[in-house]
């Protein structure tokens, strides 16, 4: 098997996750979630009760804290200097900060290099994330922009979380204003990305594309 690396970029409530995690079962790949990275440092910066308006104190907490990042598909973990952070990176503290706290150049300087040297040392790896085609690895073999209606990703958002339907719609709406619109690295399309919309297609019928897509490319 050759060496293959997928980049997965979209908006949050795109299917995103569903859809990276089964494609690399499929192609007995790593899967790797760098949204839960800028989720266990933004963890991690509430923790060490650092202002989200102070990016030097928000560097300092980048520097020293210790990601352990768990890339099997099936069963996908990251801790924070030994502490497992799956669920608290969920919750509504985390994902109301995260954006702040990716905006700031540092940090995706060290959270880039670290998913680097992640796929790097990995034979087939499926990445997700924002700036996975454009930045992280611009060379990647099959380059992904999965979108969906912002009505969808909100009804699978809220589906999720359990969470109420309209404060998800308009947490979303400021998340994708804020990560477009940042200076660093924002949610862009790679100029030669697969565009795909999942609204009407089924997460099976995506995998299934992208899987098509990989084995007939030449
Ligand atoms: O994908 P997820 O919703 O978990 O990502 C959480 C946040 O992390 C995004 O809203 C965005 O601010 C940030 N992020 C990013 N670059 C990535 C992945 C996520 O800035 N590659």
């Amino acid at each position: 098997e050759l060496r293959c690396v997928v980049a997965v970029d979209g908006p949050s409530g795109s299917g995103k996750s569903t859809v990276s995690r089964r494609l690399a079962r499929r192609l007995d790949a790593r899967y790797l979630d760098t949204g839960a990275m800028y989720r266990a440092l933004t963890w991690a910066v509430l923790q060490a009760g650092v202002d989200l308006t102070d990016p030097d104190g928000i560097a300092k907490v980048a520097v020293d804290c210790e990601l352990l990042i768990m890339t099997d598909p099936e069963h996908p973990s990251i801790s924070v200097n030994g502490e497992n952070v799956d669920a608290p990176i969920r919750g509504g503290e985390v994902t109301a900060a995260v954006s702040a706290v990716s905006a700031v150049p540092f940090v995706r300087q060290v959270l880039t290099a670290r998913q680097r040297a992640i796929i790097e040392e990995s034979d087939r790896i499926v990445v997700e994330g924002r700036d996975i085609g454009t930045v992280v690895a611009p060379d990647a073999d099959l380059k992904v922009f999965l979108t969906a209606s912002s009505a969808e990703r909100a009804r699978r958002r809220s589906a999720e979380t359990a969470g109420d339907h309209a404060a998800t719609e308009a947490d979303l709406a400021r998340r994708d204003h804020l990560d477009s619109t940042r200076k660093v690295n924002p949610l862009q399309q790679a100029a030669d990305a697969v565009v795909l919309d999942s609204t009407e297609l089924g997460i099976d019928e995506v995998v299934s594309e992208l899987y098509r897509l990989l084995t007939t490319r030449k």
